[in-house]
This record gives C-alpha cells, structure tokens and sequence, in this order.
C-alpha cells in the first residue's frame, strides 16, 4: 500500500486543521483534535469543497462552502446517512506524519452521493 510523509506533526499539532495537497493531486485534511491527528481526504463530499480549508467546531470538521460537518473519526456526517469522507491511517515517523493510502477508488466511491 502507497505510503506518503506529508509533514511535520509538529506543524499539524500547532493548528487545529491542515490542508495538504500531494504531488499525485489527491488532497488531504489533517485535523488535530483531542491530541491526535487524523487525516480525512481534503475533498468535501457535498460538491466538492476544500475540507482543509474549514473549520473544527464542536470537534467536527465543517466544510466551507456550505457548512456540513464531517466527524474526523469516521468521517461521517449528519447532514446524510449515506455519504462520508474518506478516512485514512496515519502514523509519526521520526517527528513525520506518515500517510497510508489503501485504495484511491475507494475515495471515489465514498465521496460520491448516490443517484436519485
Ligand atoms: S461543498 Fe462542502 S458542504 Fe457543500
């Protein structure tokens, strides 16, 4: 499985959400909340806001665009049963934050509302 370092955890720990853009173009979200950091993909759901680029309010994270919060543990939102922003396994290496992305269709396939 692809593995990426996107930064410092330092950096991520001074600030409660980080918009992180990879070289492949798939863009991230790191929140840090409650001491740890998650990372959720930086692509809102809804119609494709820029998560990093929100708000954590009442530990959820809220989009920009329209306002839907996202929970960063499971990326779930109660704004609809079936949508939910992908969620990704980290770690710290060496003061690094390192990402682990399983399966990018998957991304697709969580971030797509369904028909009708
Ligand atoms: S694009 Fe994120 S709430 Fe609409």
């Amino acid at each position: 499985m692809p593995t990426f370092v996107i930064g410092s955890t330092a950096d991520f720990r001074s600030r409660p959400l980080t918009e992180v853009s990879l070289p492949s173009g798939l863009e991230l979200a790191v929140v840090h909340i409650d001491g740890e950091l998650r990372v959720l993909h930086g692509v809102c759901p809804h119609v494709g806001g820029p998560l990093g680029q929100g708000e954590l309010v009442e530990g959820m994270v809220v989009c920009p665009v329209h306002g839907w919060p996202f929970d960063p543990h499971d990326g779930r939102t109660p704004m609809h049963p079936y949508v939910r922003v992908a969620c990704f396994e980290s770690h710290e290496a060496e003061g690094q934050l390192v990402v682990t992305v399983a399966d990018p269709q998957a991304i697709e396939d969580l971030s797509s509302l369904p028909e009708g």
